[in-house]
């Protein structure tokens, strides 16, 4: 048996990378192998995917996988076994932890061939995520083609410059989807207030996120223009955007970002 890539954890993020993986058939099940803490959700997806389970990571790291993704939560990496330093000599390292600092896995893996920090996100469930990663040290171009493969399986995914940059990455894209689901149900609210009926201000709101990421995605215009192109001088829109700028929109979420970046930074020293 010969495992390429090994999961630690079979949760929502693993289950959402595996399931890519095979769509995209980037692996074959008999490639792959996950374990988990509880067996619960390892069992879960091995019956669902037809993967390999393991009882416990030693006994998967027996199986000399090619890389090791890290896919529990990031106050379960502690409760790996110290055995992990040494079965993971030559291995290549990838986390999906938020907020573990590529020191901090070095000292966790000090025998790995590399290691990559990289910060995912939810709609990498649909295959329509935004992943920002960094190798710890230069790479060899097989690993780094092993990387994009199984982070692209997810969506977007872009190597970025510095450490510095994943967490602006988390405060951008990484919960960004949250404040793409807050202005939803900020439609919603208003939908219900100016007097439509609530089930079909939900489902206005819905349907209009959706349909202006998809034209996002599929025009070539800037969304400033797309913005554009739907204000008519003195019209019902040019009415809500300068509504939008007197209350500062724009800042409100350049705020934000700045205060999600500040809480990564600061997870990240803690
Ligand atoms: N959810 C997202 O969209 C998202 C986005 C960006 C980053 N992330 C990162 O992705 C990681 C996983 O998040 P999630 O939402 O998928 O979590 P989750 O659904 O709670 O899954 C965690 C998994 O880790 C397993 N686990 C815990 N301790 C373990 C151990 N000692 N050995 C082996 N397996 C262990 C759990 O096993 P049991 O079920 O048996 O306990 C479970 O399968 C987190 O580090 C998070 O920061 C998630």
């Amino acid at each position: 048996m010969k495992i390429k890539v090994a999961f630690v954890g079979a949760g929502k993020m693993v289950s959402a990378i595996v399931k890519s993986l095979l769509r995209s058939r980037t692996f074959e099940p008999s490639d792959i192998a996950c374990c988990s803490a509880n067996d619960g959700t390892s069992e879960t997806l091995s019956e669902e995917t037809g993967i390999f389970r393991f009882d416990s990571i030693e006994s998967m790291m027996e199986a000399k996988p090619d890389l090791l993704a890290l896919g529990c939560k990031p106050q379960q990496l502690a409760d790996l076994p110290d055995s992990i330093s040494e079965s993971t000599e030559g291995t290549l390292i990838l986390s999906i932890m938020a907020g573990i600092t590529l020191d901090r896995l070095s000292s966790v893996f000090p025998n790995a061939r590399n290691l990559v920090r990289s910060m995912p996100n939810t709609p990498g469930q649909v295959g329509a995520g935004a992943t920002g990663f960094l190798f710890a040290r230069e790479a060899e171009e097989e690993d780094r083609q092993l990387i994009m493969g199984i982070l692209s399986s997810l969506g977007f995914a872009r190597e970025v410059g510095e450490e510095r940059d994943v967490d602006r990455v988390t405060a951008i894209s990484g919960s960004g989807p949250a404040y793409v689901f807050e202005f939803a149900c900020a439609l919603e609210e208003a939908g219900k207030d100016i007097g439509l009926e609530s089930d079909l201000a939900k489902e206005l709101a819905l349907h209009t996120v959706i349909g202006a990421a998809k034209l996002m995605e599929e025009s070539e215009l800037h969304p400033e223009e797309l913005r554009n192109r739907v204000t008519s001088p003195n019209g019902t829109t040019q009415a809500a955007l300068e509504s939008f700028a007197a209350d500062e929109l724009r800042e409100i979420v350049r705020k934000a970002a700045q205060a999600a970046c500040d809480r990564s930074i600061e997870l990240s020293n803690a």
